[in-house]
């Protein structure tokens, strides 16, 4: 029998001390990771996934015919031998394991565990091939609606087996807490309740179809700037009562695995903190299943010992030869460093056993999922162990199918935030005689998901909105399209630039002698680097290569047609760019034009800020190794260069301002093309000019409009009053269309949160998230009313930069950026130090914010929002009656009743949503938020049509953790439950007593 991890030598979070000290007094290295009930076969899933038969004992027996290089090899990740650069030339999509999956662990053949492959998710199955898209998961969480959730889950689910892959990277159950966050279309929202609720449909879908789910990313990764180096500290009470919460509702409906994260969690990293890996995770949520960590989050060989039971993607901690080393020779105590306690001594077989543990872990989830049958004691054993996979469906048959479920799921998350004198819905009438005039980027350039790992590549023919509008409207009402917007600009002419000059040094780079002609000169400095991170897939490295292709100068990068990147080469321009002075004003853009890439990405000012970037993946059919947002389905709009796909950078620049750029690309097996572009400040002033003259004659004007969010950097870089404004000069355009036609309406591709300081001005906004490849059909059903929009907000959007949790309202920056960031909850240094050394969210105090999350925070100091969480609007309304409150806390908790009527005129959809106060039984020390969610439901009426509903209320959502007690207790005495259509809209409320 195996030692559990609290038994293993590890950090004690108070005080940092170490357990092995009290293992050791007592004598209990040996304690029981198997369940106490007997040897039952572990396959009696709650959620009632896999078949697997195997026993307990059965996987120990498993574990122990292993070598230890064997079981070694089932921890640290690899490449999937198929995916080999040199075996990728002759891959077919369809071929096992051809298809670029993030991850994979080999298993052992020898004894028919067959290898594990792990896709990335969490829009869908993200492979090197195309996929089904499905809509971001922030618009999943806005249908508030479990059944949603779990369709989404089934659908991924069965692509993800049918595409050979065995675990799903997602979801992604970290919270919107700040709200310019990178990923936080990636998320489920900023309640955990809400959080939990839909990532455990998820978990229940993807699992139904035999798909391991992994929880990311555990936890507190929150953010995308230094999210490899920044510390959170957090209470306990907060950790519990917000993030925490969420992963337990999706351990419950049985996760399989957890990502660990890259953050530090109370100063130790994610993949090596013993406290929330053991304490909070194995102890408290009760997670049964294998623990990974995100890609390069290990840090040190004994992340093992403290919870972490698999290295990706490669294995330099957990490789074979650190982890043979440490099992046979015992490791030596280790002295504190900044991310790591002091550690005692460890010794061989304490190693053994923690190794022993991991791979018990990985084989009980592999259990659940079917996939050990072809061993010894399985239910395809047949004489022989060979490694056995269940029957997986024919991709080609399911296309159809997930398109539709992309589509609807895409429907129900479509948030109405305002429609004045019913602007919406659109009838066909709107659009007669030229009336219906549609504008913005995403209406032509589909916005389908955010940029990074959870890019999905689309399967090819899907509608843009525009095309799905004008078919709706029908040929005999032709909609026209003004774009409003220079989505393609001109390349940045020679003026402009100029190379750098190796004396005044360049960020990042050391320039060679021989580049020191070049210094000043009109244009930038072109350099090969090095190919053999071409070859890998890598990013290329920063170290100069001159290589065959000597050094140059280009006046512009134009390399288009006949003048192309040769296959295989990687090249970098560096040098200035001078601002000149421009009638139009000071936003400019940036813009980079590839084809054919393996990637490309354009740094700003240098590497040091590299959140400052725009990069772009290969397209179409290739895996977009690195970030990709909007960028990855903005096309070109130059009917010189169609298939060019494109990325921006907005920014603002004084005449004379200089920016250093830094432009990379790397050419796969075929020449890439490349074009560096910009839009001037009077561009802008021209296309809006062109749309307002075209919006003055319309009846109705239907603009879209669009962040770009993704992995690797926050929206705004550190500047939050930036990140949340729409990119580029959206904000003019959208405020002087307004003045110039009275019904507007603004449809929203956003991934979170956007300050509109045209909202009031504008008759409709409709927010449909990044609605994935079914989007634009989506779009048209909802504008037109073919579907009755019932999506509500799962984040708030704040009324203002300054008005949102994450502000600093002690701050006295009066830096250029003039914002305070915080997180979480955690002020800064206080007066805000500008350009403080370690990261702007270094943290010097405990939480401010605490539990107060989201709306809580809104709740909590009266701020008004623009849009409160838990908004939207429908075609029809709702009435709310008849609250009744049944039960106890020792009942297991108590049943709220109540009767939702249709009072319109059309079916719609309502989410009721209970919210319940504080109680006044706790002691003050505990923090209480005003109101939180603890219950709703998404139910679809008839017009006139009422309906009861009962939702329960369990035990846990009455209490409060406690820290004092280091667990939950109950807040009993008179409390008040809310029941209405958003966090700030209490239809029917009423008080009761709870009793213990
Ligand atoms: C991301 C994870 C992702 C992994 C594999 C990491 O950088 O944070 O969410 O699953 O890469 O692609």
């Amino acid at each position: 029998m195996f030692p559990s991890r609290a038994q293993l030598p590890q950090a004690s979070r108070k005080g940092r001390r170490w357990r092995v000290a009290a293992v050791a007094a007592t004598g209990l290295l040996v304690a029981s990771i198997l369940p106490t009930t007997g040897d039952a076969a572990t396959t009696a899933a709650k959620s009632g996934w896999g078949q697997g038969t195997l026993t307990s004992s059965q996987l120990l027996s498993l574990v122990g015919q292993m070598t230890l290089s064997e079981e070694i090899g089932m921890v640290h990740g690899e490449g999937d031998p198929p995916n080999s650069a040199a075996a990728t030339a002759s891959c077919t999509a369809s071929a096992v394991g051809c298809v670029g999956e993030a991850g994979w662990i080999p298993g052992v053949a020898r004894l028919g565990i067959p290898p594990l492959r792990m896709t990335d998710g969490p829009a869908g199955v993200r492979l090197a091939h195309v996929e089904t898209e499905m809509p971001a998961p922030v618009g999943l969480a806005a249908s508030f609606d479990s059944a949603a959730a779990q369709q989404y889950g089934e659908t991924v689910g069965q692509a993800g087996r049918a595409t050979d892959q065995d675990v799903w990277l997602g979801p992604m159950v970290n919270e919107v807490n700040y709200p310019t966050g990178g990923r936080n279309f990636e998320t489920l929202g900023e309640d955990p309740y809400l959080a939990g609720q839909i990532a455990a449909g998820e978990v229940t879908g993807a699992q139904s179809q035999g798909l391991i789910t992994e929880l990311k990313h555990f936890i507190e990764n929150d953010f995308e700037n230094g999210r490899s180096s920044t510390n959170v500290l957090i209470d306990d009470q907060t950790l519990h009562e917000t993030e925490a919460l969420a992963f337990q509702s999706a351990i419950q409906a049985g996760a399989g695995s957890v990502m660990c994260s890259y953050n530090r969690v109370n100063y130790v990293y994610g993949c090596g903190n013993s406290t929330t890996l053991g304490e909070v995770l194995r102890e408290q949520l009760a997670f049964g299943g294998f623990v990974q960590s995100d890609w390069g989050a290990v840090h040190k060989t004994t992340d093992l010992v403290n919870g972490d039971d698999i290295e990706q993607s490669s294995g330099s901690n957990f490789s074979v030869t650190a982890l043979t080393n440490a099992v046979q020779n015992g490791t030596p105590a280790v002295a504190a460093t900044a991310d790591y306690p002091a550690y005692p001594a460890i010794s061989g077989a304490q190693w053994k056993q923690a190794l022993d543990t991991a791979v018990y872990q990985i084989l009980t989830t592999m259990n659940k999922a079917d996939l050990l049958e072809g061993t010894q004691y399985g239910s395809h054993f047949t004489g022989a162990p060979t490694p056995w996979v269940p029957a997986r469906a024919d991709l080609a048959s399911l296309q159809a199918g997930d398109a539709k479920a992309a589509e609807s799921i895409a429907e129900d998350g479509a948030t109405l935030l305002k429609n004045d004198d019913t602007v919406l819905p659109l009838a066909k009438a709107d659009a007669k005689k030229g009336g219906l005039l549609v504008m913005g980027p995403t209406a032509v350039a589909s916005y389908y998901g955010g940029g990074g790992s959870a890019h999905v590549t689309p399967y090819d023919g899907s509608v843009s909105p525009l095309t799905a509008i004008q078919a709706t409207a029908g040929a005999a009402n032709p909609v026209s399209y003004v774009p409003g917007y220079d989505l393609d600009g001109q390349l940045v002419p020679a003026s402009a630039l100029s190379a750098p000059d190796p004396a005044a040094g360049y960020p990042n780079w050391t320039l060679t002698s021989t580049d020191t002609g070049f210094a000043g000169k009109p244009g930038l400095l072109r350099q090969e680097i090095t190919t053999a991170s071409v070859a890998s897939g890598a990013q290329p490295v920063l170290d100069l290569d001159p290589g065959a292709t000597p050094d140059q100068l280009d006046g512009t990068v134009n390399y288009t047609g006949a003048s192309t990147i040769p296959a295989n080469t990687a090249f970098r321009w560096s040098g200035l760019l001078t601002a000149p002075a421009n009638p139009g004003g000071t936003n400019w853009q940036l813009k980079v034009f590839v084809g054919n890439q393996t990637s490309s990405q354009l740094f700003v000012d240098g590497l040091a800020t590299a959140q400052r970037r725009v990069s772009i993946g290969a397209y179409p059919k290739a895996p977009s190794s690195s970030y990709a947002g909007l960028s990855e389905t903005a096309r070109s709009h130059d009917p010189a260069n169609p298939a060019l796909q494109q990325a921006s950078y907005s920014t603002t620049l004084t005449a004379g301002q200089q920016i250093h750029l830094d432009l990379r690309v790397v050419a796969g097996a075929s020449p890439a093309q490349i074009q560096l572009r910009w839009v001037p400040p009077d561009n802008q002033a021209a296309a809006i000019n062109q749309a307002v003259a075209a919006a003055k004659t319309a009846k109705k004007v239907v603009l879209f409009a669009y962040d770009d969010g993704q992995e690797g950097s926050d929206r705004g870089g550190s500047d939050q009053a930036a990140g949340l404004q729409l990119p580029g000069y959206q904000n003019d355009l959208i405020g002087a269309v307004a003045a110039a036609n009275p019904n507007t309406v603004v449809v929203l591709n956003t991934g979170d949160a956007v300050l509109m300081p045209w909202a009031s001005a504008v008759k409709g906004i409709l927010e449909m998230w990044y609605p994935g490849q079914e989007g634009g059909t989506a779009t048209a059903n909802v504008l037109f009313g073919k579907v009755n929009p019932g999506g509500k907000l799962p984040i708030t959007f704040p009324a203002s930069a300054t008005q949102q949790p994450m502000y600093d309202p002690n701050c006295t920056d009066t830096s250029a950026t003039g914002n305070c960031p915080m997180y979480p909850g955690v002020v800064g240094p206080s007066p805000y130090v500008a350009g403080a050394t370690t990261s702007y969210r270094t943290i010097t105090g405990m939480s401010v914010n605490g539990i107060y999350e989201g709306y809580r925070w809104y709740d909590e100091h009266g701020v008004q929002p623009l849009f409160p969480f838990g908004y939207g609007l429908s075609y029809t309304s709702f009435s709310y009656s008849k609250l009744s409150i049944k039960g106890s806390a020792s009942a297991s908790g108590v049943d709220v009743t109540f009767t939702v009527t249709n009072t319109g005129s059309v079916k719609g959809s309502a989410t009721p949503q209970v919210y319940i106060g504080p109680s006044p039984d706790l002691p003050g020390s505990v923090q209480q938020a005003l109101r939180k969610l603890v219950g709703f439901s998404r139910i679809t009426l008839a017009a006139g049509a009422s309906q009861a509903v009962t939702l329960h209320i369990n035990q846990q959502q009455l209490s409060s953790w406690a820290d004092a007690a280091n667990n939950w207790i109950v807040g009993t005495g008179d409390r008040t439950v809310y029941v209405g259509s958003d966090s700030r809209d209490p239809r029917v409320q009423k008080g009761f007593t709870l009793k213990s």
